[in-house]
């Protein structure tokens, strides 16, 4: 397993849409177990695969964490069936945008349809906390951030400050 290079904000390829897997091969099992292994790394509780450059319909997610409890789920091709109109609200922070919160309402809970790692048709439902990251995550499997959440002009502060960041972290003297 190999702990996969994240890509961050403003990179355009976190706005590709990601494809949908025709068929669970050996390549995308590894992926699977390398996206958790990068998940894990930097202390997430979700990772899409376009977070590490790769535009497939890849999802990891693992909520229990903070239990010493590990429960990892994986979610091919997921897509969500049936939203509640009751929402929920948590303090939502990205792995592809550093040190950034951001407080977003999103239905409390959803029905996703998707298809395991062993090739499987599967449903469930999720509530809660599993709710609003598996919604976060199929986001980015649109290109969606939740910057977009924000106005044009919150949006754009926190772009100009992480490009920024990343030129700081990139200039050398030599
Ligand atoms: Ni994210």
């Amino acid at each position: 397993m190999t702990v996969k290079k994240l890509i961050t904000v403003p990179d355009e390829t976190l706005r590709k849409k990601s494809q949908r897997i025709e068929k669970v091969s050996q390549d995308e099992k590894k992926l699977v177990k390398d996206l958790f292994e990068t998940m894990y790394h930097h202390k997430g509780i979700g990772l899409a695969a376009i977070q590490v450059g790769i535009p497939k319909k890849i999802i990891v997610l693992d909520v229990l964490q903070k239990d010493e409890k590990n429960n990892p789920l994986c979610f091919i091709n997921p897509v969500i069936k049936n939203l509640s109109n009751e929402k929920s609200k948590y303090e939502e922070g990205c792995l592809s945008i550093p040190n950034t919160f951001i407080e977003i309402e999103r239905p409390k809970t959803c029905l996703v349809e998707y298809i395991d790692i062993d090739g499987k048709k599967k449903n469930m439902k999720c509530d809660g906390l599993l709710s609003t990251c598996i919604q976060h995550e199929i986001n980015h499997l649109d290109g969606k951030l939740i910057i977009d959440f924000l106005s044009k002009l919150k949006k754009d502060l926190i772009i100009k400050k992480l490009s920024k960041t990343k030129q700081n972290t990139d200039r050398i003297l030599v």
